[in-house]
């Protein structure tokens, strides 16, 4: 194994660039979820949004491609971590048991993000590879107002904020960012702002499926 393939696949490698790829998709999120606020603002806000995204032309395609690439390092280190942890500890009800200071988030990261790569799937297909010839507000509206689907939204945005909640904090931790004296303000200040992005997913489905002014 070269020395590169070393330090990636090391310990402190992998959750150096799980912490990095988990940045990054974080920044993704904010963006996309202040993005999607413009739905608060109307149906024309919103499309006139979208269009200047579609503006972007070569540059989104960019975008596009690195977030697969970013979303694929993490999903595949994220996994590796899992099953080595479970290797090394395989009585993990009783580790958990003593360590006590699991949080509910730590606890459910794999199985939460097998929820938001199965969401991923659907809202692409939903939103992403459909026809486009229509104005994207009502292509959101048309699926958002389906009972089914709002619910479904609304159920993976939680296991997004689970998901989340821990990795925020986590990723500081990896990258050494941690000082007693200010930790308990950086976890309540990630923890706020994991509860604004989801309050924000969370609402569009919600609104569309209860007041039928919503995004027309
Ligand atoms: C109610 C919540 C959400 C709404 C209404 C929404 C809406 C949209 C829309 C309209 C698009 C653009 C499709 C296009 O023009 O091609 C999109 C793309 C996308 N969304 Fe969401 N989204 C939501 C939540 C999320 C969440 C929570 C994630 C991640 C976990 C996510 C990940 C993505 C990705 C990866 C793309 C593709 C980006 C691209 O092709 O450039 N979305 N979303």
């Amino acid at each position: 194994m070269g020395t590169l393939s070393k330090i990636i696949l090391s310990s402190i490698g992998k959750k150096s660039i799980m912490a990095v790829s988990g940045i990054m998709l974080g920044l993704f999120l904010l963006v996309h979820a202040l993005g999607n606020c413009t739905t608060f603002f109307g149906r024309e806000a919103f499309n006139s949004y979208a269009s200047h995204l579609h503006s972007l032309g070569c540059l989104i395609l960019f975008f596009e491609v690195g977030l697969v690439v970013i979303f694929l390092t993490h999903i595949v280190l994220g996994c590796m971590t899992w099953w080595q942890n479970k290797r090394a500890r395989p009585h993990s009800y009783e580790v958990y048991r003593s360590s006590g200071g699991r949080t509910m988030g730590s606890k459910t990261m794999p199985y939460t993000g097998i929820i938001i790569l199965f969401f991923l799937f659907v809202h692409l297909q939903n939103f992403h590879f459909t026809d486009h010839s229509r104005e994207i507000s009502a292509i959101v509206k048309g699926v958002l107002i389906q009972p089914f689907y709002a619910i479904f939204y609304s159920i993976a945005m939680l296991a997004l904020a689970l998901h989340i909640s821990h990795g925020f904090w986590s990723m500081l931790q990896s990258l050494g960012i941690n000082h007693p004296k200010y930790n308990s303000i950086m976890q309540r200040g990630t923890l706020s702002l994991c509860v604004v992005m989801v309050a924000v997913f969370v609402l569009i489905p919600a609104l569309t499926l209860l007041w039928p002014g919503f995004l027309l």
